[in-house]
């Protein structure tokens, strides 16, 4: 029998796949209406398409980018489309931006209701003994440090909402159980600092899971599969709307969301729950 997509405990959220479909009216979306949620790392590949997959589902998505003029743009084309979406400045590695907008939307809207920690940086420096620190450090401030940096500064707003969820977007190159794996898909290649990093997240989803454990907040981690995007050249077999959909249904399950747990809905991985 096929594994369901999020839990045994009730039908998955429908999710448009391919091109979103945006209401016609957000604003009459009920309870959507009011969902606030912020992606980080959304003006562009998997972190765009996130953020409008959850405009099209009625969410007034904060589109947070570090440059204004390429967040403003991917926030234009959602409201070009009839989502609600607004630029907000974040630099996942500068904290000053981070309690910046804390401030702001505890101001405007007094809690979070949904946050996606997505903005990621790769880089493969060939041979783990290759591996320079300025490598290392590069990519877990902004897959590490930076997702703590946001989870932490929002953590407040996020428990003032009604069931909050936090969707960190990880990688399979970062379960060691896979990559450990002579049979698994990427096991030629050597997870290197990017695949440390994603291990990293992966076990921070389990310890902000474990902290959340009698909250109503749900906090999973997610692997978009293999996407063609800036970050790879734009080789990967997946859309970057193939990747999305699957953070988009885990930021918007409802009371039978899973807990510290990493998905996929991948059709190459070997089933939609991943190994640590
Ligand atoms: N593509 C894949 O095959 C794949 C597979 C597994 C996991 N992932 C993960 O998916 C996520 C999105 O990746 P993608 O493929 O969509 O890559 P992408 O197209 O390169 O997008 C990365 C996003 O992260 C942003 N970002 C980088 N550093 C940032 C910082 N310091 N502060 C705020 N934003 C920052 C980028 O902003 P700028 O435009 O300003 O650089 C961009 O919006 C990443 O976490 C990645 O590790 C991707």
């Amino acid at each position: 029998m096929p594994e369901p997509a999020i839990s045994n405990q009730g039908p998955p959220i429908p999710v448009s796949r391919g091109l979103w479909s945006f209401p016609r009216n957000p604003n009459t979306m009920g309870r959507m209406a009011t969902t606030i949620a912020l992606v980080t790392g959304a003006n562009k590949g998997i972190g765009f398409e996130i953020a409008r997959g959850l405009a099209a589902k009625g969410a007034h998505v904060l589109v947070g980018a570090r440059d204004a003029d390429r967040g403003r743009a991917a926030a234009a084309t959602i409201t070009s489309e009839g989502g609600s979406a607004e630029f907000v400045e974040l630099d996942v590695t500068r904290p000053d931006t981070a309690a910046a907008l804390a401030e702001d939307v505890d101001r405007r809207f007094g809690r979070l209701d949904i946050l996606v920690n997505n903005a990621g940086v790769f880089a493969d420096d060939g041979d783990t003994t290759d591996i320079r620190l300025s490598t290392m450090e590069h990519v877990f401030a902004v897959n590490v440090f930076g997702v703590v940096t946001v989870t932490n500064a929002l953590a407040p707003l996020l428990r003032a909402a009604d069931a909050a969820r936090i969707v960190n977007v990880s990688s399979e190159l970062g379960s060691a159980t896979h990559m450990s794996d002579p049979t698994s898909l990427y096991t030629a290649m050597q997870p290197g600092a990017y695949g440390a990093s994603k291990a990293a997240l992966n076990l921070l989803t389990v310890s902000y899971a474990k902290q959340f454990q009698d909250t109503p907040i749900r906090v999973n981690a997610i692997s978009p599969g293999y996407c063609a995007t800036d970050m790879n050249g734009h080789v990967g077999p997946r859309s970057a709307v193939d990747g999305a959909g699957i953070a988009v249904e885990l930021a918007l399950a409802g009371a039978d969301a899973p807990q510290g747990t990493f998905r996929t809905d991948d059709p190459l991985a070997a089933g939609t729950v991943l190994p640590w």
